[in-house]
């Protein structure tokens, strides 16, 4: 069964089409980030602007790299929230066009479920019931996934998602957007030396993460960051906040898998990109942890179509009136 899918939550135009939900015929992801990255963040209008003069080169392109014709797709898949309200329309009415003018059935996908779906499409498939962190820019989530379709949200942000927190810290620090790929690079170059609070949330599933942006921010102010440019300094700083958010991430993940019995620990979403965040679960979890690829952590198609393949297994298709939800959440 091949699934065209199409992804427009947020600032990446991505169609892709993959094969049984776990086999990527093709990938195309084009990135609104050297645009955005002129403001310092996204900016919604900009946004839906560029979906729309990118997503039917980009549909195209992915047909054709996986040498297939509408004739031999069995659906579309498409992300239908959370994300911007503008950027979700385009996608969903894209995928209705289609749908209509090919003769497909079309389902929409929750984009956090999707995240999670990253995991069948690497050489070891998931094994339920699993724990997935989902950390991405604008959501930090723990779900237990009993089996395709049975997720339930055990644990949630209270205040900035991981990701919003990396892009905060980054500003805060001069290091430019988006911020996770810049904290990461600088803290090579550092020593985590600062101690930053922690919030563990005792007896929580929860997350919270502005404490700890609040502590950087007067740590900054202290060591007179950005307007002063120590280098080395900078780099600590970063190395320290990216400590202090794995730690955390991790500790709480691992505590509520061997609390829920679980079987496998799944990484997902763009923090899940991050090489230490990717090393501490990998060297801390007691259980088989799985983690996407590097290039379908962060916002992709194939995530959507595999995630459609299953809801298509469940026989669960849009109609017409299929709308965007963007403030969706998960479980
Ligand atoms: O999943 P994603 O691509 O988009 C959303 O659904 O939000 O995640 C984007 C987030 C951004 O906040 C970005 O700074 C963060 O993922 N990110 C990273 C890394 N790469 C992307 N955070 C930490 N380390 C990275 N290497
Ligand atoms: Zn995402």
């Amino acid at each position: 069964m091949k699934i065209l899918g199409i992804e427009t939550s947020c600032d990446e135009t991505a169609a892709a089409v993959v094969e049984d939900g776990t086999t990527m015929l093709s990938n195309i992801v084009a990135s609104q980030v050297e645009i955005h990255s002129r403001y310092g963040g996204i900016v919604p209008e900009v946004a839906s602007r560029q979906h729309m003069l990118s997503i039917i080169p980009i549909v195209e392109q992915a047909m054709a790299d996986a040498e297939v014709a509408s004739s031999n797709l069995s659906a579309i898949a498409v992300t239908n929230g959370p994300g911007l309200a503008g950027s979700l329309l385009v996608g969903v009415n894209l995928a209705k066009a289609l749908a209509l003018a090919w003769d497909r059935p079309f389902t929409g996908i929750n984009h956090l479920e999707a995240h999670i779906y990253a995991n069948w499409l690497g050489s070891e498939l998931p094994t339920f019931p699993l724990l997935a962190l989902i950390v991405s820019g604008g959501h930090t989530d723990l779900v237990l996934m009993k089996d395709h379709g049975e997720l339930l949200r055990l644990g949630r942000t209270r205040d900035d998602a991981a990701g919003e927190a990396f892009d905060k810290v980054a500003r805060v620090l001069g290091l430019g957007y988006p911020g996770g790929p810049a904290i990461e690079l600088a803290s090579k170059e550092g020593i985590p030396r600062y101690h930053l609070p922690r919030a563990w949330l005792k007896g929580s599933d929860d997350f919270s993460f502005s404490g700890l942006k609040t502590a950087v921010v007067r740590l900054a102010d202290e060591l007179g960051i950005p307007s002063a440019k120590h280098d080395s300094i900078v780099a600590d700083v970063a190395a320290s906040f990216q400590r202090a958010v794995v730690d955390v991430l991790v500790t709480k993940t691992i505590d509520a898998a061997s609390r829920h019995g679980v079987v496998q620990v799944l990484l997902a979403g763009g923090v899940a990109a991050n090489g230490l965040l990717r090393e501490t679960m990998l060297l801390r979890s007691p259980i088989p942890v799985l983690i996407p690829d590097l290039n379908l952590c962060t916002d992709n198609a194939a995530m959507i179509a595999s995630c459609g393949y299953f809801h298509l297994l469940a026989e669960k298709t849009a109609g017409w009136d299929l709308d965007v939800l963007p403030s969706l959440k998960i479980g």
